[in-house]
């Protein structure tokens, strides 16, 4: 197998890693079409190096007709020719390389998109036939099969199926989607798609990928045997701890990994994986263990109020976790789902996200400031926890949620299958701001394929460079100064008198101390190494976190 010349060594490299996620369409457009673009990657390297990250994700860049933001894949083995090529890739993948950046790829096992040449075989071929078993086909219920084979819903709105049409024209059988209509889900019990999956993966391992990211890891398997259970929402606190689930995380998942584990083993170095996997949290160590993915989101901080004892808890219950599965934690504040931390940490506790959108992000008012702090401190307590932290692009330049984009602009499948009730997640995929002014801010010459708002120059890279205090350069230092101190992977806790106080200490005497409450608090004797926001009079301010040395 060929090996990866350039960044051989440390086959553990991903335990502590940062991993920065780039949502291609919407990170550099090269060509000015508004639409980001492989070379507009390749073309950041220097800049995502400054950065200091060990590793960028791409989320998906294949042919797509993106009826999900790419994640309704056409060909799993190119490149989107809106995006580039193969070529384009290889280079691309050199250039990180040669920086000593590795790059992980987003594969989407659980659906193809509609486009998918199997699935446009399966459409023409007769119910039953081996085209259609490739993909989950039913008859419907009701007596011209006219319903829905079950009453399961779909993430994006009220149905998992949609009702095929016959070459004559006639009515056909149902075919089973978790997400949108053009996303149709494979059928798991079927070799030939365990086979092609085997081949996606060699494919970009042959070229030098170092790692996958797997998308609903945990949905892959399904018991589609009959009666059908009834199923009401996918509420992960309704997955049972038992594999039972007809949907997501059966025990049969796992097969599937131990399969995909001998081939990422058969590289030099072993490929790496991590799993997106909605499950139940004690059933996470199962994806990240060492005969499986490897590695598996944890999304419980994502999740946590701005609260010290919430992530106290959080911390310690996936510290505990990760030891059981052998794999290092991970930790993410922001991805290309979620609203921006720093919006979260900015609205009142127990906000309606979905309706603050709705309200353009007029009602509850948003404090800028104070996101903006709390999101500083949080990513400075991420970072010197023992594992990998994920971040998301433009969280470094301190990016805001855009909740005011126009329902005519919207891209996310929500918004038209929920009715109009929910904008969805375009509002974290706006294109990165490079410049404070010029056509889309720097994003490419020829404007940016989602609006971005007047403020978005204030947030570029160009307003933040070399700043002293600003955002960027806080990443900058903390991952660097992070690399300086990184040490081995536990943690132990410091008591702190006040409830409102996080103070965890590393092997090394690396303290990091993050102040929830407003009052500034004393920190203990040992040089600051560095703070989140300025130090009052020598002490931690409100909101803020600092990494204090041991002298
Ligand atoms: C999870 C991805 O992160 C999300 O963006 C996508 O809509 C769903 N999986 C379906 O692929």
């Amino acid at each position: 197998m060929p090996e990866n010349v350039f960044l051989r060594g440390d086959e553990e490299w991903w335990r502590q890693a940062v991993v920065y996620q780039v949502y291609p369409r919407s990170f550099a457009d090269s060509n000015g079409d508004g639409l980001g673009d492989i070379r507009g990657i390749t073309s950041k390297a220097d800049y995502i190096a400054q950065l200091g990250v060990d590793a960028i994700w791409l989320s998906p860049f294949y042919p797509s007709a993106l009826a999900d933001g790419g994640y309704d894949v056409d060909d799993y083995r190119d490149v989107d020719p809106k995006l580039g090529s193969l070529a384009d890739f290889d280079e691309m993948l050199a250039a990180y390389h040669e920086r000593g950046i590795r790059v992980f790829v987003d594969v989407v096992p659980n659906h193809s998109s509609n486009l998918h040449e199997w699935f446009t075989e399966a459409l023409a071929a007769e119910a039953g036939s081996a085209a259609r078993d490739r993909y989950i086909f039913r008859d419907g219920k009701g007596e011209h099969g006219e319903l829905p084979p079950n009453n399961w819903p779909s993430h994006f709105g009220p149905t998992s199926w949609t009702r095929t049409t016959n070459a004559d024209g006639t009515p056909g059988q149902w075919y089973l989607h978790l997400f949108a209509p053009e996303q149709p889900d494979w059928n798991w019990d079927n070799p030939e798609i365990i086979e092609d999956f085997k081949k996606t993966l060699r494919f970009w391992s042959d070229r030098g990928v170092d790692g996958f990211r797997i998308d609903v890891a945990h949905a892959l398997k399904k018991d589609m045997s009959e009666p059908y259970i009834e199923i009401i929402d996918y509420d992960v606190k309704r997955i049972p701890l038992d594999g039972t689930h007809p949907l997501f995380d059966r025990d049969d998942v796992h097969e599937i990994y131990r399969g995909w584990r001998e081939i990422f083993n058969s590289y030099d170095p072993p490929r790496v994986a991590v799993a997106e996997a909605w499950v139940p949290p004690e059933r996470r160590p199962a994806y990240a263990s060492k005969e499986g993915l490897g590695q598996a989101f944890n999304f419980d901080l994502l999740a946590s109020d701005w609260s010290a004892k919430q992530y106290r808890h959080s911390i310690d219950f996936n510290m505990k976790l990760a030891k059981k599965s052998g794999s290092s934690s991970t930790w993410v504040l922001s991805n290309h789902d979620v609203v921006r931390h720093v919006s979260r940490y900015g609205l009142p506790k127990k906000t309606n996200l979905d309706q603050w959108i709705m309200s353009d992000g007029t009602n509850p008012q948003l404090d800028v400031e104070l996101g903006t702090r709390r999101a500083r401190a949080a990513t400075m307590l991420l970072l010197a926890l023992p594992g990998c932290t994920y971040m998301y692009q433009g969280e470094e330049l301190g990016l805001l949620e855009v909740p005011d984009l126009p329902g005519e602009v919207l891209q996310d499948p929500i918004w038209l299958r929920d009715g109009m009730t929910h904008k969805g997640r375009d509002g974290c995929r706006v294109p990165l701001p490079w410049t404070r002014e010029g056509s889309s801010y720097g994003f490419g010459s020829g404007g940016a394929h989602l609006p971005q708002p007047s403020w978005f120059g204030e947030f570029s890279v160009e307003a933040e460079e070399g700043v002293a205090g600003s955002t960027l350069e806080l990443y900058r230092e903390a991952i660097a100064i992070r690399k300086q101190l990184q040490t081995a992977e536990d943690l132990e806790w410091v008591h702190s008198l006040h409830p409102k106080v996080v103070h965890f200490k590393r092997p090394n005497g690396w303290h990091c101390i993050t102040n929830f409450g407003k009052k500034p608090i004393t920190l203990p004797h040992g040089t600051v190494r560095l703070t989140s926001s300025p130090l009052i009079d020598g002490r931690l301010a409100g909101n803020s976190t600092a990494w204090i040395t041991e002298d």
